[in-house]
């Protein structure tokens, strides 16, 4: 079995709680904070350019208002996804994935890509991220761990992109959970910790597949995943000990 490359811990959302997420200042939060993985969401705007949010509408995260795929990418870039999160970060900016993947570069950071797309653009959204990741990415260097909940995004990055890496993402896992690792050809699977039962947990790490789980906030909880043999951890709590 080969060893997982990826770091175990992994930023949720760019920086966690500590940083509006999904903007570049959570990014180089999670960096700060010495992190070398980070997680963020990738949706597309209505003129196809893959932006990081994790909402279908804008009101949660920005002062914007309506849906994500019903702004052009030039409108979102106004808009402010700072504030909410604190007035320290006023003006920050939702950022397109190539601004993201560069910043990626710059930093030295390993990344878990959620491909989140809104309802009904669910094959677009993977084709345009796994096209830009493709793209940016320097050959020879581990390239980001695309995810989502979606089967027909995952598919579809596949065939765009197939040399990229694929996890599949669930809140619950399900019980046919190996036919479709072996259908999405993909390299791991994550999951919410909290609908993790403990026999299903040891069948996947039984089986040598990567789990990662999100979005693990408690210290306690961490180390016994870890334990029981976990690859990755999402979490908001930057100050976790690791
Ligand atoms: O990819 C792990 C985690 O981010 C999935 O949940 O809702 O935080 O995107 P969510
Ligand atoms: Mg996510």
């Amino acid at each position: 079995m080969k060893p997982w490359p990826w770091p175990l811990w992994i930023a949720h959302r760019g920086g966690g709680s500590s940083a509006p997420e999904n903007t570049l200042a959570a990014i180089r939060c999670g960096a700060a904070a010495g992190f070398r993985m980070v997680e963020f969401d990738v949706m597309l705007s209505r003129d196809g350019v893959p932006v990081l949010i994790h909402d279908e509408t804008l009101e949660r995260t920005t002062d914007g208002r309506g849906q994500v795929c019903a702004h052009d990418s030039a409108a979102l870039r106004a808009l402010d996804a700072g504030s909410r999160h604190g007035p320290g970060f006023a003006g920050e900016r939702i950022p397109t994935l190539d601004e993201a993947l560069d910043l990626l570069l710059a930093l030295d950071l390993d990344a878990n890509i959620e491909i989140k797309p809104a309802r009904g653009f669910e094959r677009e959204t993977a084709e345009q991220v796994a096209l830009r990741v493709a793209g940016r990415w320097p050959v020879g260097r581990r390239p980001p761990l695309l995810s989502s909940f979606d089967s027909c995004a995952l598919e579809q990055a596949r065939r765009t992109a197939p040399h990229l890496p694929r996890g599949l993402l669930f809140e619950q896992v399900p019980a046919d959970w190996r036919e479709r690792m072996a259908r999405h050809e993909a390299v791991s699977l994550h999951c919410d910790h909290r609908r993790l039962d403990e026999s299903c947990l040891h069948g996947i790490v039984a089986a040598g597949v990567p789990l990662l789980c999100y979005t693990v906030n408690d210290a306690a909880r961490a180390a016994g995943l870890i334990a029981a043999g976990v690859s990755g951890l999402f979490t908001d709590r930057l100050e976790l000990p690791r």
